[in-house]
């Protein structure tokens, strides 16, 4: 079945290209909607996207492949990414990596096996003095402890 955005999203994307001079412009918003809307971007998302904006597949393939924040694969409902960088990796960001992994028991860019969690490491979040810290879907968890993380995924784990 071809993929289509919902009614919603519909809406949502005609008043995206109200922002932009040209639909081609309104690739990187396009894509975080298609996103939303279809959890990840698949070639069909992608090939869909490419056709609303009027762009060449391989033109929207090239800027989803470029940026972390567009997922070309499934991910678990909660998207665990660890800044690996200088400042965190100064204070022990190997440490909360460790302890993730372990209490997740996958490695990284891989999701558990309920789909709750995917874990990965990114570069600098722009939290370099709170570190260690990371970014669990939209919100930043900063100052980390092995045990504070813990208790963080055990708490998202039971919502
Ligand atoms: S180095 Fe980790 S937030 Fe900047």
């Amino acid at each position: 079945m071809a993929v289509e955005f919902s009614k919603e999203s519909k809406a949502h994307f005609e008043e995206i290209l109200t922002r932009y001079p040209k639909k081609r412009a309104a690739i990187m918003p396009t894509l975080w909607l298609a996103q939303k809307d279809f959890g990840y971007l698949s070639h069909e998302v992608l090939a869909y996207v490419a056709e609303l904006i009027e762009e060449s597949p391989a033109f929207v393939a090239s800027v989803a492949s470029f940026y972390t924040m567009y997922y070309k694969k499934p991910m678990g409902r909660h998207h665990v990414q660890v800044c690996t960088n200088l400042s965190c990796a100064l204070v022990g960001s190997d440490n909360i990596v460790n302890c993730i992994k372990e209490k997740l028991g996958i490695g990284l860019g891989e999701t558990t096996p309920d789909g709750k969690f995917s874990l990965d490491e990114v570069e600098c979040l722009a939290s370099c003095g709170t570190g260690p810290m990371m970014q669990i879907d939209d919100d930043y968890w900063e100052g980390l402890t092995t045990e504070k993380t813990l208790e963080i995924l055990e708490k998202l784990a039971a919502g």
